[in-house]
């Protein structure tokens, strides 16, 4: 598996666009994203899992020109509030498609979700069960989502399939049985199966087949369900030598223990459904920076004009990240360097162990390839930095998807 968008010559181009023009045309930082990378993604995950669902996470990156390509390329959709929605809204994408998620929903939101016409709601509270049943005007499909009691090892704050944290309804207390039940027994609500999302980036299938047999055995329980929802969590490679997560594996090996443990339980194999965000968009990003000075200290910063507003995951889960100069394919003379934010935090750090030319200087664009999830989508506004564009490349053509966030953006909201 490539770091590189698909289309990408590493560090030169992306979509048939240089990068160099890019950031002349559009300044720094800035976002780039390759659709031709995310279609293909979606193609491969619909073939590997066909005729099972494949659902995108829109919190990974959304915008309306996202929706339409996951719209177009016969995905469903799984959102987690009602600003995903309305984006979705806002593309037109079809209802039926479309799960909503959420630990703590407003009544609000699951009005907006009704109204919309979501084919699916994931209810992840008893409380729900009640508010959704007053709600519905017509027959909703629900599905519980469940803690299965399994630990993917990833990073703790991306851990979600463990006991005992504010994701989804035990099954070893029996919550989600209850829960379960107190759904059958209201007639506008359907029960039309059970969700687990275990973690992210995450590279290992055990995890998956552990918790994939354990919600078939509560299906047992509950006389069988149609769907089976195993959430996303799905690994990419974000350095060279990183190993992804293998989607061809992964649906025979899921699809092979959920087929066993149907027959050793005597239900109908459930239709499965998958929700990566991660592995269709994350790979198809790279973000631009130029260099605003060289410190030289016992190792040379580079500061870069970004940082953590842009780029939040190494201080968040120490996330590391490639990087190199536009335009310098494996120079002769390598060095390492620390490559900094310009935020007023030493924790801005963004590549604590780059390797980049001697020659370094202002002025140099540098490129840190898998940056197209949870990176505009968790930028911020910290320091009252703008948030950079999402620029779009496809057929040797670029154009914003996201414009640049200006300083008469930043006062609009500011009404006091
Ligand atoms: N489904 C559910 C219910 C989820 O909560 C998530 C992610 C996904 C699907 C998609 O997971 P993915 O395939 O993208 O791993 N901000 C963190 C990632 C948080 C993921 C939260 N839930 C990061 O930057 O690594």
């Amino acid at each position: 598996m490539n770091i590189w968008p698909l289309t990408a010559q590493p560090a030169l181009s992306v979509g048939g666009v240089s990068l160099t023009e890019i950031a002349e045309r559009f300044g720094t930082p800035v976002y780039v994203l390759d659709e031709e990378h995310v279609r293909i993604r979606c193609r491969e995950y619909a073939k590997a899992m066909a005729p099972h669902e494949v659902a995108y996470a829109s919190k990974a990156f959304w915008c309306r020109a996202m929706a339409r390509w996951i719209a177009e390329e016969g995905l469903s959709l799984d959102v987690c509030s009602e600003g995903e929605l309305v984006v979705a809204g806002a593309a037109g994408f079809p209802a039926e498609r479309i799960l909503l998620h959420g630990n703590g929903k407003t009544s609000h939101e699951l009005s907006a979700a009704l109204d919309y016409g979501v084919g699916r709601i994931v209810v992840d509270s008893p409380g729900e069960v009640g508010q959704l049943a007053a709600l519905a005007g017509r027959r909703q499909k629900i599905l519980v989502r469940v803690t299965p009691g399994v630990d993917a090892h990833v990073h703790r704050a991306v851990t979600t399939g463990t006991e005992d944290q504010q994701f989804g309804l035990s099954i070893a207390s029996g919550a989600a049985t209850d829960v379960a039940r107190r759904i059958l027994r209201q007639p506008s609500l359907e029960l039309a199966g059970v969700h687990c999302h275990i973690g992210s980036q995450i590279t290992s299938l055990d995890g998956f087949e552990t918790a994939a047999r354990r919600l078939v055995a509560f299906m047992a329980g509950l006389g069988g369900l149609p769907e089976l929802n195993l959430g996303g969590g799905h690994a990419v490679p974000y350095r060279p030598g990183e190993d992804g997560l293998d989607i061809t594996a992964f649906a025979e090996r899921i699809t092979g223990a959920v087929e066993r443990e149907c027959a050793a339980r005597g239900i109908p194999v459930p239709r499965l459904t998958v929700e990566p965000g991660r592995a269709i968009v994350g790979s198809a990003g790279v973000t631009l920076y130029r260099v605003l000075t060289v410190k030289h200290g016992a190792r040379p910063f580079v500061v870069v004009d970004g940082g953590m507003s842009d780029n939040p995951r190494p201080a968040l889960y120490g996330s590391r990240y490639h990087i190199e100069r536009v335009g310098t394919r494996a120079p002769a003379e390598t060095e390492p360097m620390t490559v900094v934010g310009r935020h007023c935090e030493a924790g801005d750090v963004l590549v604590p162990d780059a390797r980049l030319p001697a020659d370094t200087r202002p002025g140099d664009l540098l490129a840190v390839p898998c940056t197209g999830a949870y990176h505009h989508a968790m930028a911020s506004n910290y320091n009252h930095f703008t948030r950079p564009p999402v620029i779009g490349v496809h057929k040797g053509r670029a154009r914003a998807l996201v414009r640049r966030e200006t300083d008469e953006d930043l006062l609009r909201r500011d009404v006091g």
